[in-house]
């Protein structure tokens, strides 16, 4: 059931300048969800009446971010007024007129802060029946941030930004996160009312607080308890730093639910992975997308799964997969590439140094060394021989190769698409295979070999190589060093 005297408020219109970017700021992702998915989930948690965000920079590519996150949510166009005063203005503009309750206003680019967080803002700003309620934060280093300005009794004053601040103002500690409650009757007398008449030509909402103090209203600043919560990222360090804090707590939470990670700084978990109880996590681990690992599999180490789906006791190992299901008890790797549409059976595995694409490997089947397999279908039980290829483009269109049930190829074979091999066939070594094979049927491709009796010794006379095999026709150990020291090379 939805708070009707509530609204959201997010603001992600700026460009982010310092992140150095061609892509918006708030599309930059952690945990494999941009830094707006991660704000409208956690507007979206405290189940507001309505979501408004505010786009401008990137408008297209950010709001279709929305759409995809929190579809519910208005969207607004900021127009060319620069600020979060004028941010903030124009989203509330695009609440019903009849709309009196709260509103909490979220920055796009803190991507930590929590919902139990805002709830208590919320609480704080209600009981208080305040104009306002700041989200602040005691900083140790408070560089480029809105200092919050306390009376000597140690009300809230005002904000000032730290470019229009003086020297006192910059030694203040507490800042401003940019999160707030607000209410809504007095943003609207205090917004309209605000200039941008400040060192950065903007409409700062921050102004509007003071406004409202001025007028009577009661404002307040209420600090959080830890400041990493509302931290907001301007640069590409903070982003790595919040990825990390944010994968920390991810690892915890999956360690809590029974899941061994033997090296949480190594081990990088989307926050769209699903793990299960007695899962094994080596060190190197990346686990992304809607990755799902089910009981007593053991990934890794140095394995990345990206949108994969791992089976019951499967094991896979310095590998990378994308969009690949592995089965049951199977194994992967170690050294093994699984591209999009790999489907490994329970039991099966993929061994070492194996590309596989768009291939169906059925039920213990095995493609133990050296192989590529692409656009293919094998059966169940059949053994794949090392450096098996499957030959799937013939520089036009990609071919199929099927192959089918119990059947063993041989050593360095090649399937040339489109062909088909029965139910139990077998291939013989180095086979080109361009025809079908029907079940049950030997191929064989090599032309037969043939032995030229002495070639060595006719041809290749005094090297050690027709010593040894002088020696070895008469039955003599080659002693070494008998030759004369003429091979070639040498
Ligand atoms: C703002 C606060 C500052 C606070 C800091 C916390 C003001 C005037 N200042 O400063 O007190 O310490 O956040 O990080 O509010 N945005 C818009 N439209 C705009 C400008 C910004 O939507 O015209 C959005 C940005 O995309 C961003 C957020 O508002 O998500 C904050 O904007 P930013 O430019 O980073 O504000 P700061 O200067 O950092
Ligand atoms: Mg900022």
């Amino acid at each position: 059931m939805s708070d009707s005297r509530l609204a959201v408020v997010v603001l992600a219109a700026g460009q982010g300048t310092r992140m150095r970017s061609s892509r918006a700021k708030v599309l930059h992702p952690i945990a494999g969800v941009p830094l707006l998915g991660h704000v409208l989930a956690t507007a979206r948690e405290l189940d507001p009446a309505f979501v408004v965000t505010v786009v401008r920079h990137q408008r297209d590519a950010v709001a279709e971010a929305v759409d995809e996150y929190l579809p519910s949510s208005i969207v607004v166009d900021q127009d060319e007024v620069p600020g979060t005063g004028r941010a903030v203005e124009q989203a509330v503009e695009a609440l019903p007129a009849g709309f009196d309750g709260d509103i909490v206003v979220l920055s796009g680019d803190v991507p930590l802060l929590d919902a139990v967080t805002l709830s208590g803002l919320l609480d704080a700003h209600r009981r208080a029946l305040a104009g306002a309620t700041v989200l602040s934060a005691l900083l140790a280093d408070a560089t480029g941030y809105g200092r919050v300005v306390r009376d000597p009794s140690g009300e809230f004053e005002r904000i000032v930004e730290h470019r229009d601040a003086g020297d006192a103002e910059l030694g203040i500690g507490e800042i401003n996160s940019g999160v707030y409650a607000f209410s809504v009757a007095a943003l609207r007398t205090a917004l309209p009312r605000i200039t941008s008449a400040n060192a950065q030509g903007e409409k700062y909402l921050t102004d509007a607080i003071a406004l409202m103090r001025s007028t009577g209203a009661p404002v307040a600043a209420v600090p959080v308890a830890e400041p990493w919560i509302v931290e907001g990222i301007n640069d590409r360090v903070q982003l790595s730093e919040q990825a990390a804090r944010l994968n920390a707590m991810i690892v915890r939470r999956w360690q809590r639910e029974g899941v061994t990670v033997h090296d949480p700084r190594s081990t990088w978990i989307d926050l769209d992975v699903t793990l299960a109880e007695d899962v094994e996590l080596l060190p190197g681990t990346r686990l992304a997308g809607a990755t799902t690992v089910d009981r007593f599999a053991v990934i890794g180490p140095d394995t990345t799964l990206v949108g994969c789906e791992v089976g019951e006791g499967a094991s896979v190992v310095r590998t990378d997969a994308t969009l690949a299901v592995i089965g049951a008890h199977a194994s992967v790797g170690p050294f093994a590439y699984l591209r999009p549409g790999t489907e490994l059976g329970a039991g099966g595995k993929i061994g070492t140094y194996v590309e596989t694409k768009n291939a169906r490997i059925g039920r213990g089947s095995k493609v133990p060394h050296l192989s590529y397999i692409g656009d293919a279908e094998i059966g169940e039980g059949t053994n794949i021989g090392a450096g098996g290829i499957t030959a799937n483009y013939d520089d036009l269109a990609k071919h199929r190769t099927i192959i089918g049930s119990h059947v063993h190829t041989g050593a360095h074979n090649v399937f040339v698409a489109p062909v088909e091999l029965g139910d139990g066939s077998k291939v013989g070594a180095g086979a080109v295979i361009r025809k079908d094979v029907p079940a049950g049927a030997l191929a064989i491709s090599v032309a037969p070999q043939r032995n030229r009796l002495g070639w060595t010794e006719e041809h290749r006379a005094g090297t050690d190589a027709a010593s040894a095999a002088a020696a070895s026709a008469s039955g003599t150990a080659a002693a070494s060093g008998s030759a004369s020291g003429t091979a070639p090379g040498s």
